[in-house]
């Protein structure tokens, strides 16, 4: 099998879709490739794009409050996305990120399935509807479907959790916005990711 810095090279200079013509950098993913849980996002956003790395603006800032919170650190786990490269709207001249189209999501498992087979991880971890439905099924629904195992074609199980920039928008309505289910969702995976390393 191809090594993960093999695939990572080939998938640095990808242009099978139409995100290639925008980006400024392919953001491959980081963390620990042993990792028995693997998180994946939906897709790099401006600072993504400028630095190459997922999960480093404010979306990402909260993500890494979270998983400490839930008792571990980036470090600890591989973060990736469903698409490597920043999907926006650019028709009003000031780029607005969007979800990641169908079609993109598609193009993009050329990396995301070869990536998964190598780490070959425990537990996936969704963040995110756009991850949800490209991982689990085609109809996942976030809001009442988070937090439960589901079975994976890359795992032993995956499950999905609200994205970080859903609950940043959400901060401002009573309640935490669906952080403490965040940091629930990442504690449980974690707990599963281990307790299958065991069998
Ligand atoms: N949101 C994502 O889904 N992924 C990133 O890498 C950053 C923000
Ligand atoms: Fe290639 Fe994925 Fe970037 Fe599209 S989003 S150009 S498929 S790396």
């Amino acid at each position: 099998m191809e090594s993960l810095a093999e695939l990572r090279s080939r998938a640095l200079v990808c242009t099978a879709c139409p995100l290639s013509e925008r980006r400024t950098n392919v953001v491959f993913g980081e963390g620990d490739p042993k990792s028995p849980l693997v998180l994946v996002g939906e897709g790099p956003g401006e600072n993504e794009d400028k630095q190459g790395r997922p999960f480093i603006g404010r979306a990402g800032q909260l993500l890494d409050r979270a998983l400490v919170d839930a008792g571990l650190t980036r470090e600890m786990v591989y973060i990736t996305n469903t698409v490597k490269c920043r999907a926006a709207d650019w028709s009003t001249g000031k780029p607005v990120n969007r979800a990641p189209t169908e079609a993109e999501a598609t193009a993009c498992r050329e990396w995301l399935v070869p990536q998964l087979a190598i780490m070959a991880p425990k537990v996936i971890l969704c963040i995110g509807a756009p991850s949800a439905k490209n991982l689990i099924k085609k109809n996942f629904q976030i809001t009442k479907e988070r937090g439960k195992y589901f079975p994976c074609e890359f795992a032993k199980t995956a499950i999905a959790t609200l994205h970080p920039a859903y609950i940043l928008r959400q901060a401002n309505i009573s309640g935490d916005g669906g952080y403490s289910l965040l940091v629930a969702d990442i504690a449980r995976a974690w707990e599963a990711a281990n307790r299958l390393v065991q069998m």
